[in-house]
């Protein structure tokens, strides 16, 4: 069932986080719906409920440009009837003004983000202003960013310049948007960190005291690049050399401060890669693309399953679909 994100964050805030994961292809899509509903190997196994989560699908515009968006939409539908106790939302990922528009008049999506966070201020307002106003007026919710993350977003070259608590009250008053998301110190891709960076938990504690009660905080560049992931693509022939990211026992933490949705984009590339690696590396023979693919979707299972028992929305599905009837 698609819902909004607004729903799904009305139950999590300040309890736990929405994972929000990236898709671009059929194999991500399986292993992320399984993955959700705590099953592995087969679509027909029965869900978990102590392991099933509510989530979020994430298009990007790389995502809608690498085959063509009609695709992604139609395999979310069909995954939609595969897997019909799954509860998520479908939302876009770093929009253009432009790319809102479309998403809104496609009927599909039930949030967009509009990123102008490389904008100045009063200029972020008013494009989001009226992002929000047409997504509103559809029954869309709205994503906005505000202060700049670092490393590189889509076309945006960012640097790191973290969210002002008293800009993002401003902010989120006249651009009427239902979540924001907030620089405290991540950055997207696989090199967040050198030395003993983190999240700058004293900025979001400040933030979430400076908007509205319980308004939705998102954070993005959320990759924990797990060191197993990243020893198992090198030992079989990458060269991902000093990659870190976020560490997941931060993901609750950052959760009780209001942190409703938390992007995941990157580990799910890493998982990927290690996987395809060594099933070329131990089966040079093979050219079929099934047995990578089938590996791939278990795994990817897997991962979403432990994401979700850090974020803390695993096992919380039966309650939001209790919510969602009341
Ligand atoms: O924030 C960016 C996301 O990880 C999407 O990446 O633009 O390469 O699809 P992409
Ligand atoms: P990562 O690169 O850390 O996975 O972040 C993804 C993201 O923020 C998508 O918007
Ligand atoms: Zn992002």
């Amino acid at each position: 069932m698609i819902v909004t994100t607004k729903q799904l964050f009305q139950q999590a805030y300040g309890k736990y986080a929405i994972g929000a994961y990236n898709i671009n292809n059929l194999e991500q899509t399986v292993g992320l719906f399984r993955g959700n509903l705590g099953k592995v190997k087969a679509n027909d196994e029965p869900a978990d409920p102590a392991r099933s989560a509510p989530f979020i699908i994430q298009i990007s515009r790389g995502a809608r440009g690498y085959s063509d968006k009609r695709f992604l939409e139609a395999m979310i539908r069909t995954a939609e009837q595969v897997f019909p106790e799954a509860i998520f939302a479908v939302h876009l990922d770093h929009g253009t003004e432009e790319v809102c528009y479309d998403c809104i008049d496609s009927g599909f999506y039930s949030s967009v983000m509009i990123d102008a966070s490389h904008e100045p201020l009063t200029k972020n307002i008013e494009i989001t202003r009226r992002v929000v106003d047409k997504a509103h007026a559809k029954g869309i919710v709205v994503e906005a960013e505000l202060g700049q993350l670092g490393g590189v977003e889509e076309d945006v070259v960012g640097s790191v310049c973290l969210t002002k608590p008293e800009e993002a009250a401003e902010f989120i008053e006249k651009s009427g948007c239902d979540s924001l998301a907030a620089a405290i110190g991540t950055s997207h891709g696989a090199y967040k960190f050198s030395g003993k960076q983190g999240l700058h938990f004293d900025v979001l504690e400040q933030i979430q005291k400076a908007v509205p009660k319980n308004f939705p905080l998102v954070m993005h560049g959320s990759s924990s690049v797990p060191k197993e992931y990243v020893d198992r693509i090198n030992r079989a022939g990458g060269k991902l050399k000093d990659a870190s990211g976020v560490d997941e026992n931060q993901y609750l933490p950052a959760a009780k401060l209001g942190v409703c949705k938390i992007n995941i984009d990157t580990d799910g590339r890493l998982v990927w890669c290690a996987v395809h690696r060594e099933s070329f590396r131990d089966d040079p023979a093979n050219f079929d693309l099934r047995p990578p693919g089938k590996i791939f979707m278990a795994e990817y299972a897997k991962f979403i399953t432990h994401k979700n028992g850090k974020l803390g929305s695993a096992g919380q599905l039966e309650m939001v679909r209790k919510a969602l009837k009341s």
